[in-house]
């Protein structure tokens, strides 16, 4: 068995259980990249600080160049017995170089190794999942635009409630999503921190140059306490909450468009292309993509809950318990990104049943709240008219009729106040067009903020 690169004070190996009970090179591999950019500036850091030749960093970079090569083409051999990515990497780089690589380790711990590698990739993770979040507004933008006009019923309690825009609708959730990316965006800078230099937790006594370890690395500025730059997960926390707000959104919308693809709501029908069958009922298709988006959400919030649970009890500073933060934070990115990314695609391949809504929408008395408004328009206090409203609609309910179609007389014997001009209030198209405040569903509104979105989108 090869010696361990922290074997000098043992005598024996570990058991073969404990190798693969406490390796983590199955997973931590994902670091590679990031490991090496963190020991090209760790190492350039190292010469010019005199605790290292320039030669001996140039073999080591040259070597380091080699490796990132062999794990792109696949050639590079992880090995358990070398634990982690980050000794694997140094061991490979030993074999390759010889001795200017036993100089690499100056003045650094895997400690604060593993978390700059770690913040890195998490970085790069929150560019690629904003990317796919904008991807999926612009399919939510698209969509609108290719449904002006369209008016749907509003919901509350999951009970009919007001008419409103497609438009508008689809836009609350381009709004859900800018959020989402403006917490990723503030994790991010919250997280652009350098741990490296930290060493294991005390820092060290040779004379490293940490702010230039940090800039090279692209982070705002070296972590100021070494101790908490070893021991912080705060930052993934963060990063998987974040997600977690962003997986319930999209969950939120699988749930909608599964309901809008029933039979009973007939609002939608998405293409052969993002839908299922069944292997038993041959008439069946099933708008599976929604609904293990909404599914794979669990995973999302899961994973948080993990990293809480994980971090729960532990004091400072670093212990091994740690190593278990990587899977949830890898499979959260994983999970999120493809939950976007088929979001987006469903969007893309949906059709609203234009004639099937508008059939629908007389139901449910959508303009009674128009009509409240039109008689406090005419100085009715807004309780009294509520209460005269709700008598038209107990009318229209016995005559199973819409609010339009009562008489003059008919709203006369509920209140006189009523005028011949009450029929410009009613009916959802009328209805739908007298909401002008701000951010309401009024057409005028929507257009305003679809334009908000048409630019800030770049769609054309
Ligand atoms: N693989 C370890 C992790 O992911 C690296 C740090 C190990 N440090 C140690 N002292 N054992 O946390």
């Amino acid at each position: 068995k090869e010696n361990k690169l922290w074997g000098g004070r043992f005598q024996e190996s570990v058991t073969d259980a404990v190798e693969r009970f406490t390796e983590s090179i199955s997973f931590d591999k994902a670091l590679y990249k990031h490991d090496i950019m963190g020991s090209r500036a760790h190492a350039s850091m190292l010469a010019k600080q005199g605790l290292m030749s320039i030669s001996d960093k140039d073999s080591i970079l040259e070597g380091l160049d080699e490796i990132e090569r062999r794990i792109e083409n696949g050639e590079f051999v992880w090995r358990t017995d070398r634990e982690d990515v980050h000794m694997n990497i140094e061991a490979a780089l030993t074999d390759m170089i010889g001795e200017p690589a036993k100089k690499l380790h100056t003045a650094r711990s895997r400690n604060d190794q593993v978390l700059t590698d770690f913040r890195l990739w998490c970085r790069d993770a929150i560019d690629s999942i904003i990317k796919r979040i904008k991807y999926l507004q612009v399919a939510l933008v698209t969509l609108a635009l290719e449904n002006k006009g369209l008016i749907v019923p509003g919901y509350t309690h999951l009970q009919r409630a007001q008419p409103v825009l497609l438009q508008h609708l689809l836009l609350a959730y381009v709004e859900q999503l800018e959020r989402d990316a403006g917490r990723l965006l503030d994790c991010r800078a919250r997280l652009n921190f350098c741990p490296l230099g930290a060493c294991a937790l005390a820092g060290t006594g040779l004379p490293i140059d940490r702010f230039m370890t940090s800039e090279a690395l692209g982070f705002t500025a070296p972590m100021s306490n070494s101790i908490d730059a070893v021991s912080d997960r705060d930052f993934v926390l963060e990063f998987l909450s974040a997600n977690s707000i962003t997986a319930i959104h999209l969950s939120r919308l699988g749930e909608e468009w599964v309901l809008w693809a029933s039979e009973e709501f007939g609002f939608i029908t998405p293409s052969d292309s993002v839908s299922t069958g069944s292997s038993i009922m041959p008439q069946k298709k099933n708008p599976d993509p929604m609904e293990l988006v909404r599914g794979k959400s669990a995973r999302v919030v899961g994973d948080l809950v993990t990293l809480l649970t994980l971090c729960k009890g532990l004091p400072l500073a670093y212990n091994r318990d740690l190593q278990e933060d990587k899977e949830p934070v890898f499979d959260s990115v994983k999970t999120i990104l493809g939950m976007l990314e088929v979001s987006a695609e469903f969007a893309q391949n949906i059709t609203f049943n234009q004639e099937r809504i508008k059939n629908a929408l007389p139901a449910g008395h959508l303009d009674a709240t128009t009509l409240a408004d039109y008689l406090v328009k005419k100085g009715v206090p807004f309780r009294t008219s509520h209460d005269i409203v709700g008598r038209s609609v107990a009318l229209c309910v016995s005559k199973n009729c819409q609010l339009k179609d009562l008489s003059m007389d008919e709203m006369r014997s509920i209140d006189p106040v009523f005028d011949t001009d009450v029929y410009e209030f009613l009916g959802v198209e009328n209805a739908v067009e007298k909401f002008c405040s701000y951010g309401s569903t009024g057409s005028a509104c929507v257009a305003d903020q679809l334009s908000y979105w048409m630019a800030k989108l770049e769609i054309s």
